[in-house]
């Protein structure tokens, strides 16, 4: 399955899909779409293009990525683990024996290859260029989301910069709040590369900001790549297609060639001011505190330029999907560093970054608390407040499952693991932000070295008699029975 080349082909997939339906009575995008957006995404409801928002010319596209299907039209495949198989196939590659292997061989390093971004001397992204006096964000669909937010917020921006010592480019997704027409704070976090970027400048760092791209470039500005790792690379990857670039009109970057609307400009260390508060995917308003300014240079769009956006808030809200994708393209990445973890889940509830539910294959004594501490030291996971461990034979997407395991398996003397490390920016709840406490739950069977007793057998059926009553089921006269529990195979 091949993905959208743009914002337009992505809209138009959507309604052959029966996946977008289009509003065309005005609606205010103060508060108003968020409240219709929050009905519709907790419904599992479709896509939304708000064709007369009010106050401005452009349309708004909300709820693109708002269920599991919709995330994997935007991918291309057929289940969000098969994006995650693109990647394990890279990964995993060996060198090859036959003729076969090495063709094989040869068609992913070409995949490889194929994902450098593509620089073109012209794009529709500059169609129309305002520059200086003529920036104007008051032309922008800019939602207010919730009540108390501080001023209307820029909530699906992609953000391009380069590292001032090597050039490398990073893109991330960070808000941006409206102050005026030609400028906006950027809420890049502590441990985003935005801001690593930001601090190794020598005061002034360019920025470009994307809005309105192919639905696959859109989302790799959210995925937590290392910073040396360009995210337009694994769009290209992910896409089958490298993503085409323009030179910026009055910055030192290149911009993606197809968006809808670019803004250029600059943040200076110490011009900064007070961002917030904004409702955010925690489900609370996060309290003000300083971020950098983001000065508009221009302004550059496609003619009819279409403005997307997206509504956080109490989970789950659209950007669930965005962080299940991320859970499932990155397990591969999670497997190459732990060998051991079978699979994981990051409960949605759980606003990602406060719970993890790890699987894993346990072959000695200590190793939940391995994993543990390993995934307090990795990458973006090392901000996860609460480690709940398993065995392989456990479901991690089924919770009831695991609260079973949880409280049958655990001595909380024992197996509980306080420690404290990195939290995540957001996490209002650690008396000091950004540091706290952490807890690994142990829910694994226990070996006699870990200090537990002969552990019981798990009650099973005997497969003769599960056989059995599969086969005789029709002649009881009873209706199906649901899926029962993952029988524990040792
Ligand atoms: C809808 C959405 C909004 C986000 N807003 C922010 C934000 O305002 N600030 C931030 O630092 N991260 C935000 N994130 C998370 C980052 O995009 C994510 O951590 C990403 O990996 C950052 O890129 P980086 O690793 O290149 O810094 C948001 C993610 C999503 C899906």
């Amino acid at each position: 399955m091949s993905t959208p080349a743009d914002l337009r082909s992505w809209i138009a997939l959507l309604e052959r899909e029966g996946e977008l339906v289009r509003v065309s009575v005005e609606v205010d995008p103060h508060l108003e779409i968020t409240e219709i957006v929050d009905r519709t995404v907790k419904s599992g409801g479709p896509a939304l293009l708000f064709e007369r928002p009010k106050g401005s010319e452009h349309a708004l596209l909300i709820n693109q990525f708002g269920t599991e299907r919709r995330m994997c039209l935007a991918l291309g495949v057929d289940r969000l683990d098969d994006a995650g198989q693109k990647i394990a196939d890279v990964l995993e590659m060996q060198p090859p024996e036959g003729l076969r292997d090495k063709v094989a061989g040869l068609m992913k390093l070409k995949s490889i290859a194929g994902s450098r971004p593509k620089s073109v001397r012209s794009g529709p992204c500059q169609e129309v260029v305002l520059t200086g006096d003529d920036v104007n964000l008051d032309l922008l669909p800019i939602q207010t989301c919730w009540p108390q937010d501080a001023a209307p917020f820029i909530t699906l921006p992609a953000v391009i910069t380069a590292d001032p010592r090597t050039g490398g480019r990073n893109v991330g997704m960070y808000r941006m709040q409206k102050i005026d027409r030609r400028s906006t704070y950027m809420h890049w976090q502590i441990h985003k590369d935005g801001r690593m970027d930001y601090l190794a400048s020598d005061g002034k760092l360019e920025v470009a900001v994307a809005l309105g791209l192919d639905p696959v470039t859109a989302y790799t500005a959210s995925a937590p790549l290392p910073k040396h790792i360009d995210e337009l690379m694994l769009a290209g990857f992910l896409r089958g297609e490298p993503v085409e670039l323009v030179k910026a009109k009055t910055v030192d970057l290149e911009v993606p060639a197809d968006a809808e609307i670019v803004l250029e400009g600059y943040v200076e260390s110490g011009d900064e001011g007070i961002e917030g508060p904004f409702g955010d995917h925690t489900g609370y308003y996060t309290a003000p505190e300083p971020f950098p300014v983001f000065h508009i240079t221009a302004m550059t769009m496609r003619r009819g330029a279409i403005y997307p956006s997206i509504v956080v808030g109490k989970p789950p809200a659209e950007d669930a999907w965005l962080g299940k994708a991320t859970e499932r393209i990155f397990l591969p990445a999670v497997r190459m560093s732990v060998p051991e973890i079978v699979d994981y889940d990051l409960p949605v509830a759980g606003a990602f970054h406060n719970c993890a539910i790890i699987s894993i294959r346990k072959t000695f004594p200590g190793q939940a608390q391995k994993i543990m501490h390993a995934v307090w030291g990795l990458g973006m996971l090392s901000l996860t407040k609460c480690v709940v461990v398993v065995d392989e034979w456990v479901d991690v997407h089924d919770y009831e499952e695991v609260f079973f395991r949880v409280t049958a398996n655990v001595d909380v003397k024992r197996d509980v693991l306080i420690s404290e490390g990195p939290l995540d920016h957001l996490d209002h709840a650690p008396g000091t932000q950004f540091v706290g406490g952490k807890l690994g739950i142990d829910a694994t069977h226990k070996l006699p070295e870990e200090g537990a007793r002969p552990w019981p057998d798990e009650i099973d059926m005997s497969p003769e008699i599960e056989e059995l009553v599969t086969r005789r089921w029709a002649e009881y006269g009873l209706p199906a029975p649901r899926s029962v529990r993952p029988a524990d195979p040792s």
